[in-house]
């Protein structure tokens, strides 16, 4: 009898809008045309290591397009390679990598799709290299994959950071403010640049070009002698000043990157009010940006990239992620996405239309 084929979804990771629409795209694709078999594994890596998984079936994965979140789950947390386990003082780290092995086996799937940031898909890489079938979809808010030239989750994430420097545009204008939104994007600025640049930011400040602070008060003291009595600041949470260190919001012990980045516009703010004497507040809007529905631009890109891991799977070509590359969807490897953060180019065309209409970037 022939046996029925079958393959496993996970996401790791931040959770991201559109990660449901990847997860329906992956599994009504592999059982409408394939009559594939689909486990969803709960919470990324966590899942595979401690054997929760479930069955989905047709009607798990319908309607779920417009939701937000991730319907398995997620954890940024577990790298099995090197596995937190107990807490403070007892807190210790084992290799968990052989037992994921084996649950995969014991799974008997022909492939893994593996939906994650760079975190995620850089453990996915060393199970590929360990003969693990594994194809991949780049999820991340902060846009900074690198092999692609975005990933889905972005466009909402920059919707939403839109919507709050308009609303906080009006509310400067009435007060004569300087109003700071700080957005994320860890040490990459493509969330405050093209939010920045989509919401008429006058100053925006990005990791990849260290600030100084007198450029950003003149800036401000300008813009008051020509009679704009307010400024809007849009701050990345990874930006620095020259010379200077990013702000740390918490370590988290027990996570493969224990950073968490955050604050930076406080400090931003008593120097700018310090030295224009004009009143300053500031909004950070965290984990907004990851909430909620996925615009419609990521529900398409969801369903491309989603439905391009089926594809990838069907050709056999493990290993490679569904990619975007101008207005096709490709794949490369996973290796080339885990090398690491992707960073904003100083030279990026944005950067170079923000200046040519006034912005300043604090340089
Ligand atoms: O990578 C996505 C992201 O939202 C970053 O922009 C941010 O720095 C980080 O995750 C926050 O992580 P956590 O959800 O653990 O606070």
């Amino acid at each position: 009898m022939k046996r029925t084929r079958s393959i496993a979804i996970l996401s790791g990771g931040g959770d991201c809008p559109g990660t449901n629409a990847v997860i329906r795209a992956v599994a009504k694709k592999a059982i409408i045309q394939f009559g594939m078999e689909v486990i969803g594994i709960e919470d990324g890596y966590e899942g595979l290591i401690h054997r929760r998984w479930r069955k989905l079936h047709y009607a798990d994965v319908s309607g779920i397009l417009t939701i937000g979140g991730t319907i398995l789950g997620t954890s940024n947390k577990s790298d099995p390679y090197r596995y937190a386990i107990g807490e403070g003082k007892k807190l210790h780290f084992r290799d968990v990598s052989k037992t994921v092995i084996a649950n995969i086996k014991k799974l008997g799937v022909e492939c893994l799709v593996c939906i994650g940031g760079d975190g995620t898909l850089f453990v996915s890489n060393k199970f590929y290299k360990e003969g693990v079938p594994i194809v991949a979809v780049p999820k991340t808010i902060d846009n900074d994959l690198r092999g692609t030239d975005v990933t889905f989750g972005f466009d909402t994430a920059v919707s939403i950071a839109t919507e709050a420097i308009d609303r906080v545009h009006t509310t400067a204008q009435s007060h004569h403010r300087v109003m700071i939104v700080e957005v994320m994007g860890r040490i990459a600025g493509w969330l405050a640049l093209y939010s920045g640049v989509a919401g008429g930011g006058d100053i925006i400040l990005i990791p990849e070009i260290p600030y100084n602070i007198e450029s950003i008060v003149r800036k401000v003291k300008d813009r008051n002698r020509m009679g704009k009595r307010f400024s809007i600041v849009v701050v990345s949470e990874g930006a620095k000043p020259i010379g200077g260190n990013v702000v740390v919001r918490q370590i988290v012990k027990n996570s493969p990157e224990q950073v968490r980045l955050g604050g930076i516009s406080f400090v931003l703010g008593d120097q700018i009010e310090r030295a224009t004497c004009i009143e300053t507040r500031q909004v950070v809007l965290g984990h907004l940006q990851r909430g909620g529905t996925p615009t419609p631009t990521d529900r398409v890109l969801a369903t491309r990239l989603g439905t391009k891991a089926v594809e990838l799977i069907e050709a056999r070509q493990f290993g490679y992620m569904a990619a975007v590359k101008g207005n096709d969807i490709t794949a490369v490897t996973i290796e080339e996405a885990a090398k690491g953060p992707r960073n904003v180019p100083v030279e990026h065309p944005l950067i170079t239309s923000a200046r040519a209409v006034g912005t300043c970037f604090g340089d």
